[in-house]
Protein backbone atom coordinates (compact mmCIF):
# COMPACT_ATOMS: atom_id res chain seq x y z
CA UNK A 1 0.00 0.00 0.00
CA UNK A 2 1.48 3.54 -1.20
CA UNK A 3 1.24 6.34 1.02
CA UNK A 4 -0.43 9.09 -0.27
CA UNK A 5 0.54 12.32 1.73
CA UNK A 6 2.02 12.88 5.22
CA UNK A 7 2.07 15.72 8.20
CA UNK A 8 4.57 15.83 11.08
CA UNK A 9 3.25 18.19 13.86
CA UNK A 10 2.96 16.09 16.99
CA UNK A 11 2.98 12.64 15.63
CA UNK A 12 3.43 10.87 11.83
CA UNK A 13 0.19 10.82 10.47
CA UNK A 14 0.25 9.08 7.60
CA UNK A 15 -3.04 9.30 4.81
CA UNK A 16 -2.43 5.63 2.85
CA UNK A 17 -3.82 5.23 -0.94
CA UNK A 18 -7.05 3.78 1.10
CA UNK A 19 -8.17 6.60 2.40
CA UNK A 20 -6.83 4.85 6.03
CA UNK A 21 -5.13 6.84 8.55
CA UNK A 22 -2.18 6.05 10.71
CA UNK A 23 0.01 7.67 13.58
CA UNK A 24 3.24 7.44 14.75
CA UNK A 25 5.21 8.65 17.59
CA UNK A 26 8.95 9.80 16.62
CA UNK A 27 10.22 7.89 19.37
CA UNK A 28 8.67 4.33 17.79
CA UNK A 29 9.80 5.74 14.06
CA UNK A 30 13.49 6.71 15.08
CA UNK A 31 13.94 3.61 17.53
CA UNK A 32 12.55 0.91 14.42
CA UNK A 33 14.37 2.63 11.66
CA UNK A 34 16.01 0.31 9.43
CA UNK A 35 18.83 1.88 7.93
CA UNK A 36 21.95 0.55 8.52
CA UNK A 37 23.41 2.39 11.20
CA UNK A 38 20.20 1.83 13.15
CA UNK A 39 19.83 -2.10 12.05
CA UNK A 40 22.06 -4.99 11.21
CA UNK A 41 19.91 -6.21 7.84
CA UNK A 42 22.09 -9.36 8.28
CA UNK A 43 21.78 -10.65 11.90
CA UNK A 44 17.64 -8.29 12.43
CA UNK A 45 19.75 -6.83 15.53
CA UNK A 46 18.39 -3.68 16.53
CA UNK A 47 21.81 -0.95 16.50
CA UNK A 48 20.34 2.04 17.66
CA UNK A 49 20.82 2.23 21.52
CA UNK A 50 17.05 3.36 22.55
CA UNK A 51 17.76 4.45 25.71
CA UNK A 52 20.42 7.49 24.16
CA UNK A 53 17.62 8.51 22.26
CA UNK A 54 15.86 11.99 23.08
CA UNK A 55 12.11 11.67 24.42
CA UNK A 56 11.27 14.78 22.50
CA UNK A 57 13.32 12.95 19.23
CA UNK A 58 11.56 15.22 15.91
CA UNK A 59 11.65 15.15 12.63
CA UNK A 60 13.44 18.14 11.09
CA UNK A 61 11.74 17.23 7.33
CA UNK A 62 9.92 14.58 6.06
CA UNK A 63 9.53 13.53 2.10
CA UNK A 64 7.53 11.18 0.37
CA UNK A 65 9.22 9.44 -2.43
CA UNK A 66 8.80 7.24 -5.18
CA UNK A 67 5.44 7.61 -5.39
CA UNK A 68 4.47 7.10 -1.89
CA UNK A 69 6.46 3.95 -1.80
CA UNK A 70 8.80 6.12 0.88
CA UNK A 71 9.21 7.84 2.90
CA UNK A 72 12.51 9.87 3.86
CA UNK A 73 13.01 11.37 7.66
CA UNK A 74 15.61 13.63 9.09
CA UNK A 75 16.35 13.61 12.12
CA UNK A 76 17.32 16.61 14.56
CA UNK A 77 20.77 15.70 15.46
CA UNK A 78 20.82 12.71 12.57
CA UNK A 79 23.87 13.31 9.82
CA UNK A 80 21.63 12.18 6.82
CA UNK A 81 17.64 11.14 6.62
CA UNK A 82 16.80 7.44 7.15
CA UNK A 83 14.25 6.04 4.72
CA UNK A 84 11.40 4.10 5.31
CA UNK A 85 9.11 1.65 3.07
CA UNK A 86 5.52 2.11 2.89
CA UNK A 87 5.72 -1.89 3.48
CA UNK A 88 7.48 -1.45 6.35
CA UNK A 89 5.12 1.54 7.39
CA UNK A 90 2.26 -0.44 6.57
CA UNK A 91 2.97 -3.77 8.47
CA UNK A 92 2.98 -1.85 11.48
CA UNK A 93 -0.23 0.98 10.71
CA UNK A 94 -2.00 -0.27 14.03
CA UNK A 95 -1.18 -1.69 17.25
CA UNK A 96 -1.55 -5.44 16.83
CA UNK A 97 -1.48 -8.38 18.89
CA UNK A 98 0.63 -11.40 18.38
CA UNK A 99 -1.42 -14.46 16.89
CA UNK A 100 -1.57 -16.94 19.17
CA UNK A 101 -2.97 -20.63 18.16
CA UNK A 102 -5.97 -20.21 20.56
CA UNK A 103 -7.50 -17.57 18.20
CA UNK A 104 -7.29 -19.98 15.45
CA UNK A 105 -7.79 -23.18 17.21
CA UNK A 106 -11.63 -25.63 16.65
CA UNK A 107 -12.59 -26.40 19.87
CA UNK A 108 -13.76 -30.44 19.94
CA UNK A 109 -15.12 -33.28 21.86
CA UNK A 110 -15.53 -36.85 21.64
CA UNK A 111 -16.83 -36.76 18.14
CA UNK A 112 -13.96 -34.92 16.46
CA UNK A 113 -13.09 -36.17 13.31
CA UNK A 114 -8.93 -37.36 13.69
CA UNK A 115 -7.19 -35.44 11.32
CA UNK A 116 -4.86 -37.89 9.16
CA UNK A 117 -2.00 -38.05 7.45
CA UNK A 118 -0.39 -40.53 5.89
CA UNK A 119 3.62 -40.59 6.62
CA UNK A 120 5.06 -41.33 3.31
CA UNK A 121 2.87 -38.31 2.25
CA UNK A 122 4.65 -35.93 4.18
CA UNK A 123 7.96 -35.66 1.93
CA UNK A 124 4.52 -33.90 -0.57
CA UNK A 125 4.57 -29.99 0.71
CA UNK A 126 0.97 -29.59 0.24
CA UNK A 127 0.65 -32.49 2.93
CA UNK A 128 2.85 -31.09 5.01
CA UNK A 129 1.22 -27.91 5.29
CA UNK A 130 -2.22 -29.82 5.58
CA UNK A 131 -0.01 -31.38 8.72
CA UNK A 132 0.57 -27.83 9.90
CA UNK A 133 -2.94 -26.39 9.52
CA UNK A 134 -4.30 -29.43 11.74
CA UNK A 135 -1.74 -28.86 14.45
CA UNK A 136 -2.75 -25.08 14.94
CA UNK A 137 -6.41 -26.13 14.25
CA UNK A 138 -7.23 -29.44 15.96
CA UNK A 139 -3.92 -29.33 18.15
CA UNK A 140 -3.03 -33.02 17.18
CA UNK A 141 -2.52 -35.15 14.06
CA UNK A 142 -3.14 -38.86 13.78
CA UNK A 143 -0.03 -39.95 11.46
CA UNK A 144 -0.55 -43.17 9.35
CA UNK A 145 2.07 -45.68 7.64
CA UNK A 146 5.03 -45.15 9.87
CA UNK A 147 7.95 -47.18 9.60
CA UNK A 148 8.31 -49.08 12.81
CA UNK A 149 11.21 -47.85 13.91
CA UNK A 150 12.99 -44.54 15.81
CA UNK A 151 13.47 -43.08 12.29
CA UNK A 152 10.24 -41.79 11.56
CA UNK A 153 10.33 -40.42 15.46
CA UNK A 154 13.01 -38.26 13.97
CA UNK A 155 11.50 -37.63 11.09
CA UNK A 156 8.11 -36.22 12.39
CA UNK A 157 9.90 -34.22 14.96
CA UNK A 158 11.72 -32.72 12.03
CA UNK A 159 8.52 -31.69 10.41
CA UNK A 160 7.77 -29.33 13.72
CA UNK A 161 11.35 -28.47 14.77
CA UNK A 162 13.42 -31.51 16.01
CA UNK A 163 13.92 -33.81 19.18
CA UNK A 164 14.80 -32.32 22.12
CA UNK A 165 16.92 -33.74 24.88
CA UNK A 166 15.46 -34.21 28.11
CA UNK A 167 16.25 -36.01 31.14
CA UNK A 168 14.58 -38.94 29.68
CA UNK A 169 16.62 -38.48 26.66
CA UNK A 170 15.98 -37.77 23.13
CA UNK A 171 13.92 -40.47 21.09
CA UNK A 172 12.79 -43.04 23.45
CA UNK A 173 10.54 -46.06 23.33
CA UNK A 174 9.04 -47.78 25.90
CA UNK A 175 6.80 -50.29 27.41
CA UNK A 176 5.97 -51.05 30.59
CA UNK A 177 8.52 -50.96 33.35
CA UNK A 178 7.72 -51.14 36.67
CA UNK A 179 11.48 -50.28 37.76
CA UNK A 180 10.85 -46.87 36.52
CA UNK A 181 10.82 -43.33 38.36
CA UNK A 182 7.70 -42.37 36.34
CA UNK A 183 4.09 -43.60 35.86
CA UNK A 184 4.03 -43.41 32.15
CA UNK A 185 5.65 -46.87 32.03
CA UNK A 186 3.49 -48.80 34.35
CA UNK A 187 0.55 -50.37 32.16
CA UNK A 188 -2.16 -49.07 34.80
CA UNK A 189 -4.41 -46.64 33.80
CA UNK A 190 -3.47 -43.03 33.04
CA UNK A 191 -5.43 -40.00 33.31
CA UNK A 192 -5.50 -37.65 31.00
CA UNK A 193 -2.52 -35.10 31.70
CA UNK A 194 0.10 -32.48 29.91
CA UNK A 195 3.80 -33.57 30.16
CA UNK A 196 6.91 -31.30 31.95
CA UNK A 197 4.40 -29.89 34.53
CA UNK A 198 7.72 -29.74 36.03
CA UNK A 199 9.56 -27.79 33.58
CA UNK A 200 10.01 -23.88 32.83
CA UNK A 201 9.57 -24.66 29.15
CA UNK A 202 7.14 -27.70 28.66
CA UNK A 203 7.35 -29.84 25.69
CA UNK A 204 5.52 -27.62 22.91
CA UNK A 205 4.95 -30.82 20.69
CA UNK A 206 4.46 -34.59 21.97
CA UNK A 207 5.31 -37.61 19.24
CA UNK A 208 3.63 -40.91 20.21
CA UNK A 209 4.49 -43.69 17.92
CA UNK A 210 3.03 -46.90 17.93
CA UNK A 211 5.88 -49.94 17.45
CA UNK A 212 4.14 -53.02 18.58
CA UNK A 213 0.84 -53.97 19.78
CA UNK A 214 -0.66 -57.03 20.60
CA UNK A 215 -2.31 -55.68 24.19
CA UNK A 216 -6.06 -55.90 25.32
CA UNK A 217 -6.98 -51.99 26.32
CA UNK A 218 -4.25 -49.36 26.19
CA UNK A 219 -6.21 -46.58 24.52
CA UNK A 220 -5.06 -43.29 23.87
CA UNK A 221 -7.22 -40.56 25.13
CA UNK A 222 -6.57 -36.98 24.06
CA UNK A 223 -8.50 -33.87 25.70
CA UNK A 224 -8.61 -30.48 24.06
CA UNK A 225 -7.33 -28.60 27.21
CA UNK A 226 -8.93 -25.50 25.17
CA UNK A 227 -11.82 -26.71 24.93
CA UNK A 228 -12.25 -27.66 28.72
CA UNK A 229 -11.14 -24.35 29.57
CA UNK A 230 -13.48 -22.37 27.62
CA UNK A 231 -16.28 -24.70 29.28
CA UNK A 232 -15.04 -23.54 32.85
CA UNK A 233 -15.04 -20.04 31.79
CA UNK A 234 -18.53 -19.59 30.43
CA UNK A 235 -20.08 -22.20 33.25
CA UNK A 236 -18.20 -21.71 36.38
CA UNK A 237 -16.16 -18.08 35.83
CA UNK A 238 -15.48 -17.94 39.78
CA UNK A 239 -13.63 -21.15 39.46
CA UNK A 240 -11.90 -20.16 36.10
CA UNK A 241 -10.00 -17.10 38.05
CA UNK A 242 -8.68 -19.74 40.50
CA UNK A 243 -7.55 -21.54 37.65
CA UNK A 244 -5.86 -18.76 35.98
CA UNK A 245 -4.23 -17.63 38.72
CA UNK A 246 -3.25 -19.88 41.32
CA UNK A 247 0.45 -21.43 40.66
CA UNK A 248 0.80 -25.26 40.90
CA UNK A 249 4.03 -26.88 41.20
CA UNK A 250 5.23 -29.62 39.53
CA UNK A 251 7.99 -31.76 40.00
CA UNK A 252 9.87 -34.88 38.95
CA UNK A 253 12.75 -36.33 41.15
CA UNK A 254 14.40 -38.99 40.23
CA UNK A 255 17.49 -40.37 37.84
CA UNK A 256 19.74 -37.51 40.12
CA UNK A 257 17.32 -34.70 39.62
CA UNK A 258 14.79 -32.78 40.91
CA UNK A 259 13.08 -30.56 38.87
CA UNK A 260 10.47 -28.14 39.56
CA UNK A 261 8.34 -25.28 37.47
CA UNK A 262 5.05 -23.36 38.81
CA UNK A 263 2.49 -22.01 36.47
CA UNK A 264 -1.17 -22.03 36.97
CA UNK A 265 -3.25 -24.78 35.21
CA UNK A 266 -4.13 -22.13 32.87
CA UNK A 267 -2.14 -19.92 31.91
CA UNK A 268 -2.81 -16.65 30.32
CA UNK A 269 -1.60 -13.64 28.39
CA UNK A 270 -1.11 -10.34 29.13
CA UNK A 271 -4.25 -9.76 26.79
CA UNK A 272 -6.11 -12.37 29.03
CA UNK A 273 -6.36 -15.09 26.49
CA UNK A 274 -5.31 -18.38 27.12
CA UNK A 275 -1.77 -19.54 26.12
CA UNK A 276 -0.66 -22.70 27.81
CA UNK A 277 -3.10 -25.81 29.89
CA UNK A 278 -1.04 -27.73 32.41
CA UNK A 279 -2.04 -30.52 34.76
CA UNK A 280 -0.62 -33.23 35.66
CA UNK A 281 -1.83 -34.70 39.26
CA UNK A 282 0.69 -37.35 39.55
CA UNK A 283 3.76 -34.91 39.24
CA UNK A 284 2.12 -32.03 41.44
CA UNK A 285 4.16 -31.49 44.46
CA UNK A 286 3.13 -31.21 47.73
CA UNK A 287 2.21 -26.99 48.39
CA UNK A 288 1.07 -25.40 51.09
CA UNK A 289 -0.94 -22.61 50.49
CA UNK A 290 -3.22 -20.05 52.73
CA UNK A 291 -6.61 -22.61 53.75
CA UNK A 292 -8.18 -19.97 51.32
CA UNK A 293 -6.30 -20.59 48.48
CA UNK A 294 -5.81 -24.59 49.13
CA UNK A 295 -10.01 -24.29 49.11
CA UNK A 296 -9.90 -22.85 45.52
CA UNK A 297 -7.32 -25.03 43.86
CA UNK A 298 -9.04 -28.07 45.14
CA UNK A 299 -12.37 -26.31 43.80
CA UNK A 300 -10.27 -25.88 40.76
CA UNK A 301 -9.17 -29.29 40.42
CA UNK A 302 -11.91 -31.40 41.47
CA UNK A 303 -14.24 -29.64 38.66
CA UNK A 304 -11.43 -29.81 35.83
CA UNK A 305 -10.39 -32.93 36.46
CA UNK A 306 -13.35 -33.69 36.31
CA UNK A 307 -14.16 -32.49 32.88
CA UNK A 308 -10.77 -33.92 31.83
CA UNK A 309 -12.08 -37.54 32.18
CA UNK A 310 -15.61 -37.17 31.22
CA UNK A 311 -16.04 -39.77 28.08
CA UNK A 312 -17.76 -36.70 26.46
CA UNK A 313 -14.71 -34.83 25.98
CA UNK A 314 -11.76 -37.65 25.33
CA UNK A 315 -10.99 -39.14 21.85
CA UNK A 316 -9.95 -42.38 22.41
CA UNK A 317 -8.55 -44.94 19.77
CA UNK A 318 -6.47 -47.77 20.05
CA UNK A 319 -3.18 -47.35 18.56
CA UNK A 320 -2.10 -50.17 15.99
CA UNK A 321 1.64 -50.83 15.05
CA UNK A 322 2.83 -47.53 12.53
CA UNK A 323 0.70 -45.55 13.91
CA UNK A 324 1.70 -42.00 15.71
CA UNK A 325 0.06 -39.01 17.80
CA UNK A 326 1.35 -35.48 17.37
CA UNK A 327 -0.24 -33.59 19.75
CA UNK A 328 0.10 -30.11 20.89
CA UNK A 329 1.34 -30.21 25.09
CA UNK A 330 0.58 -26.86 25.63
CA UNK A 331 -2.92 -27.65 24.81
CA UNK A 332 -4.10 -30.98 24.71
CA UNK A 333 -3.88 -33.44 27.39
CA UNK A 334 -3.27 -37.31 26.85
CA UNK A 335 -3.75 -40.73 28.63
CA UNK A 336 -4.53 -43.99 28.24
CA UNK A 337 -6.41 -46.59 29.75
CA UNK A 338 -5.21 -49.78 31.55
CA UNK A 339 -3.95 -52.59 29.75
CA UNK A 340 -2.68 -56.32 29.61
CA UNK A 341 -0.19 -57.62 27.49
CA UNK A 342 2.30 -56.30 25.29
CA UNK A 343 2.42 -52.76 24.18
CA UNK A 344 5.49 -50.68 22.99
CA UNK A 345 6.24 -47.38 22.15
CA UNK A 346 8.36 -44.84 20.65
CA UNK A 347 8.25 -40.97 21.26
CA UNK A 348 9.87 -37.57 21.27
CA UNK A 349 9.02 -34.30 22.20
CA UNK A 350 9.87 -30.99 20.07
CA UNK A 351 10.53 -27.13 21.92
CA UNK A 352 7.39 -24.73 21.65
CA UNK A 353 9.49 -22.29 19.64
CA UNK A 354 10.50 -24.54 16.86
CA UNK A 355 7.24 -25.64 16.46
CA UNK A 356 5.51 -22.11 15.99
CA UNK A 357 8.42 -21.08 14.09
CA UNK A 358 7.06 -23.87 11.97
CA UNK A 359 3.50 -23.08 12.22
CA UNK A 360 4.62 -19.47 10.44
CA UNK A 361 2.15 -17.63 13.52
CA UNK A 362 5.24 -15.49 13.78
CA UNK A 363 5.60 -14.29 10.13
FE1 LIG B 1 2.56 -38.21 29.38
Amino acid sequence: MNIESVCFEHTLDVVWASGEVSHYSFMWLRDNARDERSFDARTHQREVFTASLDSNIKPLFVERRNAGALLSIQWELDCSPIEYTSTFLYRYRQPFKTQTIRGTSTLWDRDVEPPVVDYPSLSDSTQTDQFLTSMIEFGFVLVRGCPTDLSSVNALAEQLGYVRETIFGGVWSFEADEAMADSAYTPRELRPHTDGSYSLDAPGVQILLCLEQSASGGESILVDGFAIADKVRREHPEIYKYLCHIEVEGMYQGDGVTLLARRPILRLNASGELEQVTFNNYDRNVMRLADDQMQQLYDGIRLIDGLFNDPQYQWRHQLQAGEAIVLDNWRLLHGRSAYVGSRKLAGAYVNREDFISRLGLND
